[in-house]
């Protein structure tokens, strides 16, 4: 399993794993309706760009020449930060989220951020567990379940 940075040569790849994610949940995603392929595309393009102006950090886990998961930290504040994961269903469980959601947070690092926020439907009771596990607190007073910690 090799964890690197995203490229555009996954394209392709990581539209299927978030559509499959997309079916399988979609209260778990940040989409309202099913993306089309142009929607992801320019998604995808939008981070290789945060990527190349230090605003996003962007690892993927590639086995036999598939992206397995994605993990990424966007800026959205100042010195804080926003992340989305998600891991193909038949890889999780392995630790292999943790493993992303560390990485990925060195490199927010570099790019000066100091904390990073996950937001989640309160259906996804799994990324709840997933997050307090990988150190994020529950903020008080908020609708929405949003988590948080210091990078
Ligand atoms: C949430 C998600 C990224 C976790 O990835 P993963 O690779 O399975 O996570 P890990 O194996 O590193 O899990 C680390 C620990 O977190 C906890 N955890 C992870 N998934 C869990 C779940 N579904 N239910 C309860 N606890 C969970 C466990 O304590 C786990 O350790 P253990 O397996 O030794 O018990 C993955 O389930 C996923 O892609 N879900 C769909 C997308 C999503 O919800 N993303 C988050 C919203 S941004």
């Amino acid at each position: 399993m090799q964890i690197r940075e995203l490229e555009e040569k996954d394209f392709g790849s990581l539209r299927a794993l978030i559509l499959s994610v997309y079916d399988e949940m979609p209260y778990a995603t940040t989409f309202a309706s099913r993306p089309g392929g142009e929607e992801l595309d320019s998604l995808m393009r939008r981070k290789l760009e945060g990527m190349r102006e230090s605003r996003v950090a962007d690892l993927v886990a590639v086995e036999g020449g598939e992206i397995v998961a994605d993990c990424e930290i966007t800026k959205s504040t100042e010195s804080g930060g926003v992340i989305g994961i998600i891991v193909a269903k038949e890889h999780r469980r392995r630790g292999l989220g943790r493993r992303l959601v560390e990485k990925c947070a060195a490199k927010a690092r570099q790019h000066k951020m100091l904390e990073v926020y996950a937001e989640m439907d309160d259906r996804n009771e799994g990324a709840a567990a997933f997050f307090s596990k990988c150190g994020f607190r529950e903020q008080e007073g908020e609708d929405e379940l949003i988590m948080v910690r210091s990078l």
